[in-house]
């Protein structure tokens, strides 16, 4: 629920840039929130996989309320030790590449793309994207993204972009130039669809991209931090990118990304040629370093895998018993659902059963549940989404 005085507010003094469900949120703990007039909502969406470990996970909770008794924010200017820490982490989990901090996906994104620039100075400038590919809102990013829809009346856009359709070898070899620089991908395309990348076009892509001296970027934006069953979801391809992008649930609900990069070319951003005065803040920090902490002392990787099968195999029982059900697709918790029907329509119902999930793409539905749900949590949610597809 929510409060017409709320709606008021909204509508006259924030940006009607969002389309917006009703309902407030006043509180929320796990895969659970809870509205203005005390109803329970049931998050298979939290917070777009910011919310990664659910709600207020109390280990976030404890490390950030910890340090903001100690100092919230430290200038870029001088040393503090949890960004140290916190990038000392994302390195020994992922490829031991070094770290540069910023507020959010789409810088994460810049980050990478200045870098890319620097790399290939002064011939080299050009990156490629994936069709239907989502990178984030800044301009760059929007041009990176390949969703025609996205740039409509903004141009022109910042130059040096195209994509192509997405798992296709031909395609992109066709589109490299001696001006390419780089290639950004999602292995998991989130805003397109839930479309996971093929394993045999990812390794020919590592293989090319060395080839060709082309830098490869994986944006983890959505797919990092356990999402999939593993903590990168570059680690189910068994190869590494030279340039991975982080954000979302890095934070455990606090804003931070990241851009980490192999460390034989890290030193390309030299010092003054790239900052961000909020990067790597000792309070974003504490809480990142929370999230690592709470994945492996909970074992949540090990859960995302159960219950992600378990949650797979829900769906696959729906599929057969709803034709309207064309697919069901993804890894770990990070699930897509095509229908032949418009999914929209789906998710709403959903969420007058007080089931959040989200729609793309018009007929996926995008369920993508905290790493910390239950069992008993999925199987609330499949009563409600086998009712709300047999009303589709
Ligand atoms: C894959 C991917 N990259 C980048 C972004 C942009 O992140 P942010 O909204 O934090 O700028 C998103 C956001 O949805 C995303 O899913």
């Amino acid at each position: 629920m929510y409060r017409e005085d709320i709606v008021e507010l909204f509508n006259n003094y924030v940006i009607g840039n969002y389309t917006r469900s009703k309902l407030s949120v006043v509180k929320a703990k796990g895969s659970w929130v809870w509205s203005e007039d005390g109803k329970m909502y049931l998050d298979f969406f939290p917070g777009w996989a910011v919310s990664g470990l659910g709600h207020c996970h109390p280990r976030v909770v404890k490390a950030i309320r910890s340090q903001v008794n100690k100092v919230i924010h430290v200038p870029n200017n001088y040393y503090n030790a949890l960004q140290g820490k916190l990038a000392k982490s994302i390195s020994l989990n992922s490829f031991n590449g070094k770290v540069f901090f910023c507020n959010s996906g789409a810088e994460a994104n810049e980050a990478a793309f200045k870098l890319i620039r620097l790399f290939g100075s002064p011939r080299r400038y050009e990156i490629i994207s994936m069709r239907d590919s989502f990178h984030g809102r800044t301009l760059a990013c929007t041009a990176a993204t390949g969703q025609d829809k996205l740039h409509l009346g903004i141009g022109p856009l910042p130059q040096g972009f195209k994509s192509v359709p997405f798992n296709d070898r031909q395609a992109l070899v066709e589109a490299v130039t001696d001006k390419t620089a780089a290639v950004i991908i999602e292995l998991i395309q989130g805003e397109g669809g839930i479309r996971v990348a093929d394993r045999d076009y990812v390794t020919f892509l590592r293989d090319f991209c060395n080839q060709k001296n082309i830098l490869l970027v994986f944006d983890e934006v959505q797919t990092g931090m356990g999402r999939t069953g593993q903590m990168f979801c570059y680690q189910n391809y068994g190869i590494e990118p030279d340039i991975m992008t982080l954000a979302k649930s890095l934070g455990g609900g606090v804003p931070i990304g990241a851009m980490v990069t192999q460390k034989k070319i890290s030193g390309i951003l030299v010092k003054g040629m790239h900052a961000s005065t909020f990067g790597g803040s000792p309070f974003a920090c504490a809480a990142g370093l929370a999230v690592f902490e709470a994945i492996k002392k909970e074992r949540l990787l090990l859960n995302a895998q159960q219950m992600g099968d378990y949650l797979r195999g829900e769906l696959l029982r729906l599929r057969s018993k709803y034709p309207a059900i064309k697919e069901v697709r993804g890894m770990g918790l990070m699930i897509g659902v095509e229908l032949i029907v418009g999914a929209q329509k789906v998710a709403d119902y959903c969420f007058s059963k007080k089931l959040l999930i989200n729609c793309t793409q018009k007929k996926v539905l995008r369920i993508m549940p905290a790493l910390t749900v239950k069992k008993q949590e999925i199987d609330q949610a499949m009563e409600i989404l086998d009712t709300a597809i047999a009303k589709s």
